[in-house]
């Protein structure tokens, strides 16, 4: 397979594609503008992952929407968790009252987003509920509450709509399924 004009080792066929994807995220865009009717939200994404699914879903998301992003590490260019979650970078403004939407590309463990629901709690928002695109129920190691959830997927590595293997992939429009098998 090419990517640009450079040799892919892996393989990747479609696991979810372009149409599905885009109907499912204006139908939890629908569910998040009910639950939240006649209130403010505060949506943080967690880059680099989320950033394709935060964008399709915020900009049909119908009651006033406030934007930040953070930045976390607990994956290196491998496929494996390191067990650590770093925050690189955080959200600019306080969270003091708001009504906070974490949304992620993809739940594994459940660590990430485990620790950033305490993390950012701590910083008096009015409330905190977790949003994923993809959800590895299978994998779960932590349990946390995801409220909104686009997809539950087997345990296969995945990659596309912001989701990377190695920072690759992340721009295909599509979720595939990655696999190194010559
Ligand atoms: P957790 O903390 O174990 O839940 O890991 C969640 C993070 O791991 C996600 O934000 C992704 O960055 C990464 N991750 C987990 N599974 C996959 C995958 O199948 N493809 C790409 N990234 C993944
Ligand atoms: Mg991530």
């Amino acid at each position: 397979m090419e990517w640009g004009n450079i040799d892919m080792p892996e393989k990747i066929s479609v696991l979810i594609d372009e149409s599905t994807i885009e109907k499912r995220i204006h139908a939890l865009a629908e569910q998040i503008s009910e639950d939240y009717a006649g209130k403010e939200l505060f949506v943080v994404g967690i880059l680099k992952g989320a950033s394709y699914f935060m964008c399709e879903l915020t900009k049909r998301i119908t009651v006033p929407v406030r934007i930040d992003f953070m930045s976390v590490s607990s994956y290196g260019d491998d496929t494996k968790s390191s067990g650590v979650v770093r925050i690189g970078k955080d959200i600019d403004s306080p969270l003091e009252g708001k009504n906070v939407i974490i949304v992620e590309d993809i739940v594994d463990s459940g660590r990430t987003l485990a620790y950033l629901k305490e993390f950012l709690k701590q910083r008096g928002a009015a409330s905190i509920e977790l949003c994923t695109l993809l959800d590895k129920p299978e994998r779960r190691t932590i349990d946390v509450e995801v409220k909104y959830i686009g997809f539950s997927i087997p345990d296969k590595f995945v990659v596309g709509y912001g989701m990377d293997y190695a920072q690759k992939y992340r721009n295909l429009p599509y979720i595939g399924v990655i696999s190194f098998d010559d």
